[in-house]
């Protein structure tokens, strides 16, 4: 496979990562709709996220079928695996460096291991899981939901040695592309590919903080140590992002043909944000309300939610603060524009708002909100 065409495989994998995750929450928002079809209440606003409704079984089905593919994915030594066809692979991953990289989740169906999406992944399945969590149990989908994103975190733990080392690679992307076998029986090299403080990506450490401080909030209850634990990680990752500021696509420019970045200022809004909804510590809401929302917010001008582009999610999450924040934090006029933003995407998607955006499938879904744009 030629080298652009390889990079877009490697998008478009994440790009079906999204869409998974999309179905997963259009899955559960029409589950409760039907109920309330049923009910007749048609006029009301569905109580999303809210008390479960009935189940409606073919939602349920997608929703099931949307988290095996992240069973599928799953490299390591398996535990209670239920895909028949997968078994143990990776197992030697980042024994180079001493560590155990052996977990994690690889790229679609290449082998590769690129933290930049996984990490994005693991942020958008705790925000699933912590919006949604309910209505996922009601179906038997919520402890597959936990176990995928702990597959994640337990790597992104290990990826992270020291203060100001973060492993965001493992193996070879050219190679791997070019040959057609499966992880179980790879044989070729694992290179692995580190951020340090002479090569830093502010980007790939920032998400993997907005990862971890995310993830935090939904081991709280059930495993506090745990999600001590990766709050840790998650301080330390984004001071290590923010005090080293460069772009991992120009520290390491090998990485330009598979996941390049436009630009790190949406992931340290988008990781402080986390961090302050994770730890409620002030100096995080200062962070994003002060010069770098100045410097990086783009307020008033909507985009898609991507990989490459967080602004639209810190805007929504900024806007729960706006909302349900307290007072002092609440009345913030720089939260205003934030939550102006969010409105602004968020009328730009729905179909009956004056904004809606022209380009719809004939489910009337905005092909933005399928991010074909970012191709
Ligand atoms: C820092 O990271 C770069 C890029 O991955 C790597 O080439 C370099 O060897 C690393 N430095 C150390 C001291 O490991
Ligand atoms: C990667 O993105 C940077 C901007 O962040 C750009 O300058 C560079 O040309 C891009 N590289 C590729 C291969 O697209």
């Amino acid at each position: 496979m030629g080298e652009k065409s390889g990079s877009r495989g490697g998008w478009f994998g994440w790009f079906i990562v999204l869409i998974v995750v999309a179905v997963i929450a259009v899955a559960i928002a029409l589950t409760v709709k039907q109920k309330m079809h049923k009910n007749g209440s048609d006029f009301e606003a569905a109580p999303v996220p809210g008390p479960p409704g009935a189940v409606t079984q073919k939602y349920a089905d997608a929703l099931k079928t949307a988290m095996q593919f992240l069973e599928i994915q799953k490299a390591g030594k398996l535990v209670d695996n239920k895909i028949s066809w997968r078994g143990d692979s990776a197992l030697k991953d980042g024994s180079e460096a001493r560590l155990d990289l052996s977990k994690g989740m690889y790229d679609a169906g290449d082998h590769i291991k690129f933290g930049f999406p996984m990490a994005f992944t693991a942020t958008v399945l705790s925000w699933t899981i912590l919006e949604y969590g309910d209505q996922m149990k009601v179906v038997n989908q919520l402890e597959p939901a936990q176990d995928s994103l702990k597959w994640i975190t337990d790597y992104l733990i290990n990826a992270h040695p020291s203060e100001n080392v973060l492993y965001i690679q493992v193996g070879d992307p050219k190679a791997d592309h070019a040959c057609w076998d499966r992880p179980e029986t790879m044989t070729g090299e694992r290179p692995l590919t580190q951020l340090n403080t002479s090569a830093p990506g502010t980007e790939v450490a920032a998400e993997t903080a907005a990862a971890m401080a995310a993830a935090s909030l939904v081991f709280k209850s059930t495993d506090s140590e745990y999600s001590s634990l990766l709050l840790k990680h998650s301080k330390q990752l984004f001071t290590f992002a923010d005090k080293y500021r460069k772009s991992y696509s120009v520290s390491i420019p090998n990485v330009q043909n598979f996941y390049n970045s436009t630009g790190y200022g949406d992931e340290l809004l988008w990781a402080a944000s986390w961090l302050y909804h994770a730890t409620g510590e002030r100096s995080y809401f200062e962070y994003v309300t002060g010069k770098n929302g100045e410097d990086f917010a783009n307020w008033g001008s909507p985009t898609w939610f991507s990989w490459d582009n967080k602004l639209a999610g810190t805007q929504v999450l900024l806007s729960r603060v706006n909302f349900f924040g307290s007072k002092d934090v609440s009345s913030s006029n720089v939260l205003q524009k934030y939550r102006k933003s969010a409105e602004a995407v968020m009328c730009g998607l729905l179909p009956k708002s004056p904004t809606a955006t022209a380009s719809r499938t004939d489910s009337n879904i905005p092909s933005d909100a399928l991010i074909l744009n970012a191709f």
